[in-house]
């Protein structure tokens, strides 16, 4: 969804986040590369930021679903065009960093084949200049954990949708 079009997801942020996060989440969906839109009867009511980082690597910023739309798959189904939208631009491995205690947010990401990284992970693969500068652009703040999927899980990710799926 172009820029100029994303004002109107901000119920779904609104509906999702609060504090600092909802300004980070709002100031994000103005500023990021990409943004992806679930409709139901015409009505936005979920939503990804992506971004495609150094190296192939894709970056998850934001997954929303609003409140009165949750635990119907539009999560699962988000995040699999996430998935599948990086691979075809050739990534290799997609984060996503999520509140440690975001209790449904860890169970959809680690649901769908993400496990748990740090910087050490990232530094050992990319070296710790081009780690430092990934960290940065994903802004990763103190209680929140770094999800990766890559390897085999990547290479074998199910994009195809689900019997769940709205
Ligand atoms: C996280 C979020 C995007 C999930 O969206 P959703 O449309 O409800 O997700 P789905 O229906 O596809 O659920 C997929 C899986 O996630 C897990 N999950 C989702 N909500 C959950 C909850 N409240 N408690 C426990 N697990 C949950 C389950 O494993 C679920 O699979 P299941 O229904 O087969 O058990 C939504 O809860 C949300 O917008 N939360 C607020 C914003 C947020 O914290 N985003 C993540 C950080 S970027």
């Amino acid at each position: 969804m172009p820029p100029g079009q994303r004002r109107s997801l901000e119920g779904i942020l609104e509906s999702s986040f609060t504090g600092i996060y909802l300004r980070h989440a709002s100031r994000t969906l103005s500023e990021v590369e990409i943004a992806r839109a679930a409709f139901l009867g015409g009505e936005p009511v979920g939503l990804s930021m992506l971004k495609m980082l150094e190296g192939n690597a894709g970056y998850v910023y934001y997954i929303a679903v609003s409140a009165a739309h949750r635990r119907r798959g539009i999560g699962s189904v988000l995040l699999r065009d996430a998935v599948a939208l990086f691979t075809s631009r050739g990534a290799t491995e997609v984060y996503a960093s999520v509140g440690e205690h975001n209790e449904e947010s860890n169970a959809l990401f680690r649901g769908h084949g993400f496990t748990k990284t740090n910087y050490l992970g990232v530094s050992r693969k990319y070296g710790v200049l081009k780690a430092m500068a990934m960290y940065r652009a994903m802004f990763v703040v103190p209680g929140e954990v770094l999800l990766v999927l890559d390897g085999p899980a990547i290479t074998s990710f199910e994009t195809e949708p689900s019997e769940k799926q709205p």
